[in-house]
């Protein structure tokens, strides 16, 4: 009786564990439309492409509390196909996180007087700006974030906003009101509620965005992590991936989702692509991800390892396969 009860509890753990799948319901077929739209997003590789054109990302964050988050998001869009990825971040931020990589371009210009005098060349260069990871909440880290914000507006750069920029964008979601580019807010579920507003309402996800992004307007798409990665835009929802590793969530997982969606944004923008895509594209890499750690690693899997997995996934899922 025992062993019926563990066998049928193994065959459930190993469903369980399956590679990010589609979710079973009405949006299954939105889903498999997503998936092959996924697939031809990435720019073939051609010598004659000069270095940039396959993107230039801008990480803004790091704090001297936390390092490792804008690291990881930039070195994810790097390893997604990036041509080059900045990190904007504060000067006892900066020394440290450059020791982490030699691949990556630290500039350290977020604490200075004239910060948005000192990035505004380096801004114009810039495909895609995500902003936030760990970027702290300071006060006077709210009022530097604001203002980039609104030297990306005069620019029409699109946005990613994560982890503590979404904790500013709760406080005042008027500074992305009508942007003239195509916005990103990846909040998890705690951040999905502070910047949404109801907490005790059984009304749906996409029922609480709704007055958010009446306020906000047509240019804000929510990623919601969670189990069910959802999308919300003023058009309506759709859930995209479930499953897809381990059950185990390592910290700086989020950072790396930021990165490779902001590379994705970049590419599906190019080909006059939904950013909707960009969101399936970085769901599902970031799940197949962590189940190939998981894989090797088990329970000690660390973020690197699932950066490590990137290649593989890359291949199986988003490239382009010359015939
Ligand atoms: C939304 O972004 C597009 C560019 O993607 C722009 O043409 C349009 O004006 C923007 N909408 C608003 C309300 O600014």
């Amino acid at each position: 009786m025992n062993i019926i009860l563990l066998l049928i509890f193994q065959i459930h753990c190993f469903f369980a564990r399956t590679k990010g799948c589609f979710t079973m319901s009405e949006s299954q077929e939105t889903v498999s439309t997503l998936s092959n739209m996924a697939r031809n997003l990435a720019p073939k590789l051609s010598d004659e492409k000069h270095k940039g054109q396959a993107g230039r990302i801008g990480v803004f964050g790091g704090s001297v509390e936390f390092t490792g988050a804008p690291y990881f998001s930039s070195i994810a869009a790097l390893r997604v196909g990036a041509d080059l990825s900045y990190v904007f971040t504060i000067k006892d931020a900066a020394t440290v996180i450059k020791s982490y990589s030699p691949e990556l371009m630290v500039l350290p210009y977020l604490d200075d007087t004239n910060v948005i005098e000192k990035i505004t060349p380096w801004v114009d260069r810039l495909h895609v700006a995500l902003l936030g990871p760990g970027m702290g909440r300071a006060q006077h880290t709210k009022e530097v974030f604001e203002k980039i914000i609104t030297l990306c507006r005069s620019k029409k750069k699109p946005l990613l906003i994560d982890a503590d920029g979404l904790f500013f964008i709760a406080q005042n979601p008027d500074i992305i009101k009508d942007y003239p580019a195509p916005v990103i807010l990846t909040p998890n579920k705690m951040e999905f509620i502070r910047i949404v507003g109801e907490e005790n309402s059984d009304l749906s996800k996409a029922e609480k965005a709704k007055h958010f992004l009446e306020r906000t307007g047509s240019n804000i798409t929510i990623f919601c992590k969670d189990a069910v990665d959802e999308v919300i835009t003023s058009h309506g929802s759709i859930k995209l991936l479930s499953g897809g590793g381990s059950g185990r969530r390592c910290g700086g997982q989020g950072d790396m989702l930021g990165g490779a969606m902001s590379v994705f944004l970049t590419w599906a923008l190019e080909k006059n692509v939904e950013p909707i895509v960009a969101c399936y594209a970085a769901s599902k890499l970031t799940r197949d991800c962590n189940y190939e750690a998981f894989k090797k690693h088990g329970r000690s899997m660390v973020v690197t390892d699932m950066i490590q997995e990137i290649h593989k996934v890359f291949d199986e899922n988003f490239e382009q396969k010359s015939c």
